[in-house]
């Protein structure tokens, strides 16, 4: 599909964000031929250190998927130019309406407008205020939407401030809000693997599952991002966001429809369902990274990098235990990782499900075998695993357990577009099945909120060794419940 006539207005093109993911997947949208023949890119910047050109260049041959075509490149180039100014000047806006009327004149973009805010949150206030002023935000023929970043606010409060703030100058359903986990393959294959399937969806509920374990590990550090990182960390820069989206999409019932309206009010549910499993002070793990040796490297202590306060007690590891309070999930713990300068890069959500209630062997309990285990493998290596047990061959009856797999790279030689691609595309078409609504923020702080309400009673931090599985204290949350962390 390719949308209808139109410009993007990039706040932010100089930043961080434009230069790894807007610009290579808009570029990338130009070589597979997926952007408008009428489109037009004004970024707003207060600055240019290099020549605009050099800029889009050496982002697109850092960053793009596809290779660098001169050709595609000057085509692509030729679309877009910027506007000089100060976020918090009245000329900068007068100067970006009046570049956009030119090129609707002149291109044909027929008033149809769609604003990224690539650019800190604490600017969100002054950028919005001065869209609406400026007559941005309305127009009475073409369309005009708001694309934001996460985070999504700090807490709930916060959240609703910035949803209050978006929403008197744009419309909410003009307000599309980037996770940009929704926008990768694996992550929609959540839905068709559960809903065009015949085999789980009888298995999935409490039944037959025991518990769920949903895995975001990196193993890189905070980089040089402490302006970003300290005073927000893990729980609240990945699991508010990204993994309680993959919770939802785990849990959630089947939806009437994929009508945007549908699914989300699906997620919605779950999220407003979801509630700590247990006391919140035996679910709720935080800790940062201690110094030592990782992959032949000695890194740094979180409390030593560049720019961190000595006593900060930021998570760069969380763990949380929870529950989804429906009759489908009762008694059905999902626990969700994340960290940073962990073993290795790994998003999964492995379903663990229930032992047999009965063996009929002679030896009851198999040594290497443990429950079935399917797990959604989002990245890296793309897939779908299966574990099962498995008689081992020999005289005796023993079981172990083998795995079976699926793999994207194995099974299909089409082009995987990388998610900004796929989620700029879909702005650019009104499509918003891919972005959360508020009410689902909402309820994500909810849960957040409650974590550091206990967290913030607390003066201390665990700590874990950089290249482990995370700290002890998150084991034994497991362990208390006879379970175990996969050493994914
Ligand atoms: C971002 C977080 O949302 O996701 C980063 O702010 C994190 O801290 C990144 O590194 C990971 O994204 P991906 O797509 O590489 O898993």
């Amino acid at each position: 599909k390719i949308a209808g006539p139109c410009s993007l207005v990039l706040f932010g093109i100089t930043g961080d964000l434009s230069d790894r993911k807007i610009l290579p997947a808009l570029y990338d949208l130009a070589s597979h031929g997926l952007l408008p023949p009428s489109f037009a890119i004004t970024g707003v910047a207060r600055r240019l250190k290099v020549p605009l050109e050099e800029l889009v260049e050496e982002s697109i041959r850092n960053f793009a998927q596809t290779p660098f075509d001169q050709r595609v490149f000057d085509q692509f180039m030729g679309s877009i130019s910027v506007v000089m100014g100060q976020y918090d000047e009245a000329k900068t806006f007068q100067d970006l309406r009046d570049k956009l009327d030119e090129l609707d004149e002149q291109q044909g973009t027929g008033g149809n407008h769609a604003f990224y805010l690539a650019v800190p949150p604490d600017l969100f206030p002054t950028v919005l205020t001065q869209l609406g002023e400026a007559g941005l935000s309305e127009h009475p023929e073409g369309w005009r939407r708001v694309v934001i970043e996460k985070p999504f606010g700090h807490d709930l409060e916060s959240s609703q401030e910035l949803n209050d703030l978006v929403t008197e100058v744009f419309a909410p359903e003009d307000v599309f809000r980037i996770d940009h986990y929704l926008g990768k393959e694996t992550v929609q294959n959540l839905l068709s693997l559960r809903f065009s399937n015949e085999l789980y969806e009888p298995l999935w509920n409490s039944d037959h599952i025991d518990h769920v374990q949903i895995t975001m590990a990196e193993n890189i550090g905070i980089g040089s991002r402490a302006g970003y990182y300290d005073g927000v960390g893990s729980a609240k820069d990945v699991i508010q966001n990204h993994l309680l989206q993959l919770l939802a999409l785990t849990a959630m019932e089947e939806p009437v429809s994929f009508s945007p309206h549908d699914l989300r009010q699906e997620k919605e549910k779950v999220l407003s369902a979801l509630d700590f499993f247990g006391p919140v002070d035996q679910s709720a793990i935080r800790a940062q990274y201690s110094e030592g040796w990782q992959g032949g490297k000695f890194v740094k202590a979180y409390l030593d990098e560049e720019n961190i306060p000595a006593d900060s007690v930021t998570d760069t590891y969380a763990a949380l235990r929870l529950a989804v309070r429906t009759r489908r999930w009762q008694g059905v713990p999902f626990y969700v990782r994340t960290g940073k300068r962990l073993a290795r890069r790994v998003t999964e959500i492995a379903i663990v499900f229930k032992r047999p209630h009965f063996l009929p062997f002679e030896q009851r309990v198999t040594a290497g075998q443990s429950n079935n285990t399917l797990v959604i493998r989002i990245q890296p290596d793309e897939g779908v695993t299966f574990r099962f047990g498995v008689k081992v061959p020999g005289a005796s009856f023993n079981v172990r357990d083998v795995t079976m797999d699926f793999s994207y790279g194995h099974a299909f030689t089409e082009y995987t577009p990388e998610a900004y691609e796929r989620l700029i595309l879909d702005v650019l078409l009104g499509e918003p099945p891919l972005f959360p609504q508020q009410k689902e923020v909402e309820e994500s702080w909810k849960i957040l909120d409650r974590a550091f309400e206990y967290w913030d009673t607390l003066d201390t931090i665990d700590t874990y060794p950089p290249g482990s599985w995370g700290p002890l204290s998150s084991d034994h949350m497991l362990a208390r419940d006879g379970r175990a962390w996969r050493r994914a």
